[in-house]
């Protein structure tokens, strides 16, 4: 089984819309269960941050024992090479507004207990989907890198330059984290691929509304053959 999840909407219901599914409610969650290239798949809307993602992931986990999921969605960037419309695949992740630093020798996003612990995608997978998305993107619209989450959505300069300097980020989001948090605790294997719907700026609001679906999509073309790969 592979689990594919993502926040919004708009993110992922073109592609249910376009299978044959079948509904599971499970913890008040729903589920989109198909098949494709003859995979079992499930499919799902978390909702917006870390809390609805997390508790999703784990119902998902619980109830259809996926052994890989992938977050898919859009993302602000932050990185000023990361243009609107390109792609980024997560190879580690990092919370950017976990912060016990004042509790003493913390850095900013590490969790007290998971000191020494990386959230990083399996490079096989990473590779896979770097691929596939060469089919659809030119190489130059491709990055390979470093997503940051956190309950905010960003908007101002001052914000983004800060998780950029903290994080070395690529995109900012407000799910991944969490998601790739959730499945290494159940020893699952994970991705995020994330399109960029604007630049986590002043400009930010209006760019996500107008580039939402078409940044959506950009994913939506390629996970359909990752699917395939994997
Ligand atoms: N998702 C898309 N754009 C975002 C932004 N600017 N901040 C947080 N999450 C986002």
């Amino acid at each position: 089984m592979i689990g594919i999840i993502s926040a919004l909407n708009a993110e992922l219901m073109e592609i249910v819309e376009n299978l044959e599914t079948e509904k599971v409610i499970y913890k008040n969650l729903i589920f989109y269960k198909a098949k494709i290239y003859n995979k079992d798949v499930v499919l799902g809307i978390c909702g917006v941050g870390k809390v609805n993602a997390a508790m999703y992931t784990q119902a998902m986990i619980d109830y259809f024992n996926p052994k890989v999921i992938i977050n898919i969605g859009v993302a602000g960037s932050t990185c000023k090479d990361v243009k609107i419309g390109n792609l980024v695949i997560g190879t580690q992740y990092f919370y950017h507004d976990f912060d016990c630093t004042q509790a003493g020798s913390y850095t900013l996003g590490e969790m007290p207990g998971l000191k020494d612990v990386k959230f990083i995608s399996d490079e096989n997978l990473v590779n896979i989907a770097y691929e596939k998305a060469k089919k659809v993107l030119k190489e130059d619209e491709i990055f390979k890198g470093i997503i940051a989450t956190g309950d905010v959505f960003v908007a101002k300069k001052e914000t983004k330059d800060f998780i950029k300097e903290k994080f070395n980020s690529f995109c900012c989001e407000m799910e991944s984290c969490a998601i790739v948090h959730v499945c290494h605790l159940n020893n699952v294997k994970y991705l995020a691929l994330r399109s960029i719907s604007d630049n986590a700026n002043e400009d930010a609001d209006c760019d996500f509304e107008t580039f939402l679906i078409k940044a959506s999509k950009v994913v939506k073309s390629i996970i359909l053959d990752i699917i395939k790969e994997i």
